[in-house]
């Protein structure tokens, strides 16, 4: 399977190579991130190989594949700007193209560009994995790989703070389920401090 994701995904990025680079950086780091915690690197490299393959899709693919398979897709179309819709679109992709039922991956296809409250850890490691792949050079990318060396829940929780603050200076909206992942993982951070 992995050798057929990776011939689609040269397929589908031909015109945008730095995608393929952000995939791949995405994967390594994942591994080796998901090796420092015991997870199963196979499972890693299908989530980050499949987290935006249909990142190029126009906003009609994503809309009639996120009607098609969500029931709340009206909630979907108002909460999330258009950006993030590649993410449902790429978890129904896994499901039809690949026929991937494992909750793991799907849930980390879906959550990986601004996370949810308690998400499992493939979910957790492929989202921190998105922000600090080696091609991010933002600040806070930098920071955030920083502070991953140390703790990985702390670095999740950084990279949430700083996406919500940076899409609210851009204006945009921000999904209810990003400020709910933010606060969860703050308080998964206090509650390790106190023990
Ligand atoms: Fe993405
Ligand atoms: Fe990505």
């Amino acid at each position: 399977m992995i050798g057929k994701i990776k011939a689609d995904l040269e397929h589908r990025y031909k015109r945008h190579e730095h995608r393929l680079d952000h995939v791949l950086g995405v994967a390594e780091t994942a591994m080796d991130l998901g090796e420092r915690v015991g997870l199963d690197s196979r499972k890693l490299l299908i989530a980050a190989l499949l987290h935006d393959i249909t990142k190029y899709e126009s906003d009609e693919y994503h809309q009639e594949k996120i009607k098609e398979h969500f029931s709340n897709s009206e909630e979907i179309f108002s909460e999330y700007s258009p950006k993030l819709w590649h993410t449902f679109s790429a978890y129904v992709y896994a499901i039809e193209e690949y026929q991937i039922d494992d909750s793991d991956i799907l849930e980390a296809i879906l959550h990986h560009a601004i996370g949810a409250p308690a998400m499992n850890p493939y979910a957790e490691i492929l989202f921190l994995s998105d922000y600090i792949e080696p091609n991010r050079t933002y600040n806070s990318c930098v920071k955030v790989r920083q502070i991953a060396n140390e703790s990985i829940d702390k670095a999740i929780y950084e990279a949430m703070n700083d996406t919500i603050l940076f899409h609210q200076q851009e204006g945009e909206r921000i999904p209810k389920i990003a400020l709910e992942a933010r606060d969860y993982y703050q308080m998964k951070q206090e509650e390790l401090w106190k023990n």
